[in-house]
């Protein structure tokens, strides 16, 4: 062990973003003959409610998981930067004296993205040998971006001596994504992976960036069970903008700021287009439901949250239409579950056009809830869903040196 993670509350989570940074190190080691210098680690997140929200000044519940994007770095010698993907298998190499140009598609784009927000901040980026590593599905709607972009914003910190709040952090990773990766997204991701606290969700509020810790329930009175359609889509890919963009005309002829002011009756009555009005009512309802669904958590009243969830999936099915079959399949046979059988709750999770859906359940009933879903999801696309659990664990940590190198430390 040459790098460590901040000691978890939880014993089997920190096994398991320590074995992910001690892959980390041995890539790195293998590829670039020395030790590392600086490293850090970001969760991905699952959102339970509040989805298409954040871009519309909303409101969002989302937590950080248990499944991690390690990134770790030493200056490079000769000049130039490598970027590697360990688990991709991708290799990038870029001079950053050079101007950095955007390179939507690309998992560079995150990382350069960063990297060029800083540079803009006025700070002095070295040239750098940079490994990143993940147990995050990719492209699986968990904010694999978000998770690479924080944990190269916090390792770039350091490097640069440029500390940042989390919150600064969390901006500086949106605008890169939209700069760089071109993909229009909201504050959500970046925030949640920037300053979750562990066994807490994150009651956002997106017109202010203001959040308050809600506490979930223990991990023996409930869990929550992630399944990932196997459908990935990327958010590059245009559906998502045509969302957004809906959602700012609706509001333009609405005459508010964003679908955060408008009222139901002022919808009802305006001449909008279809997919205007159905963003409109979907964006008022699910703010509602997002409080709802906080308040519901606040006084562990667990049907009212699932309840929320189960209104929420319908919404982004049959009003945004950014649920796929994959996922109904699975909230569906949740519904059939139901609470006799131990469900709460459940329901696709982020921008949707696949990726994953989330149900909410006793633990004690984990068991057969995945085993209904497994049989509903094999009889309809005759294969089987990648499922885990997860828990709530805290924003992007630096990772502490365990033995200082001095021969790994390069002048820059
Ligand atoms: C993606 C975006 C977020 C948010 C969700 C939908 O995850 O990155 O900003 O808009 O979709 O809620």
């Amino acid at each position: 062990m040459l790098m460590r993670a901040r000691p978890g509350s939880n014993a089997d989570e920190a096994a398991g973003l320590q074995a992910l940074i001690d892959r980390t190190m041995h890539r790195f080691i293998e590829r670039f003959g020395h030790k590392p210098q600086w490293g850090a680690a970001a969760p991905g997140r699952v959102n339970l409610i509040g989805d298409h929200t954040d871009y519309n000044q909303g409101f969002a519940l989302p937590l950080a998981i248990d499944r991690y994007t390690v990134v770790v770095a030493s200056p490079a010698r000769p000049a130039i930067t490598t970027l590697i993907a360990a688990d991709l298998n991708e290799e990038t190499r870029v001079d950053l004296r050079q101007a950095l140009l955007p390179q939507p598609g690309s998992f560079g784009a995150y990382v350069l993205g960063v990297v060029q927000q800083y540079i803009a901040r006025g700070a002095a980026v070295p040239n750098l040998n940079l490994m990143i590593a993940g147990d995050l599905p990719r492209g699986a709607g968990l904010a694999s971006s978000a998770s690479l972009e924080v944990a190269v914003a916090t390792m770039l910190a350091q490097i640069a001596e440029m500390p940042l709040s989390p919150h600064e952090k969390a901006l500086l990773c949106q605008r890169a994504e939209h700069e760089f990766a071109r993909v229009p997204c909201g504050i959500m991701d970046m925030y949640v992976v920037s300053l979750a606290r562990s066994g807490h969700a994150m009651l956002i509020d997106c017109r202010v960036n203001e959040h308050e810790h809600v506490p979930l329930p223990p991990r023996q009175e409930a869990s929550l069970l992630v399944i990932d359609s196997g459908i990935h889509r990327s958010l590059a890919a245009g559906a998502y903008q045509a969302l957004r963009r809906s959602c700012e005309s609706a509001s333009a002829k609405l005459g508010v700021d964003s679908l955060r002011e408008a009222a139901i009756e002022h919808v009802e009555a305006a001449a909008l287009a279809t997919e205007e009005q159905a963003s409109a009512r979907h964006v008022i309802a699910e703010n509602s439901r997002v409080l709802n669904a906080a308040e519901a958590l606040r006084v562990n009243d667990l049907p009212a949250l699932g309840q929320a969830m189960f209104a929420s999936h319908e919404s982004l099915r049959d009003r945004l239409h950014v649920s796929v079959p994959e996922l109904n399949i699975v909230v569906e046979a949740a519904r059939r579950v139901g609470q006799p059988g131990g469900v709460w709750g459940a329901r696709m999770t982020g921008a949707g056009f696949g990726g994953c859906a989330i149900v909410l359940g006793r633990p004690d009933a984990m068991d057969d809830i995945r085993a209904e879903i497994s049989a509903a999801f094999e009889r309809r696309f005759s294969r089987q869903p990648l499922m885990f659990t997860t828990t709530a664990v805290s924003g992007a940590q630096l990772l502490a040196s365990v033995e200082p190198d001095p021969s790994g430390v390069l002048p820059f």
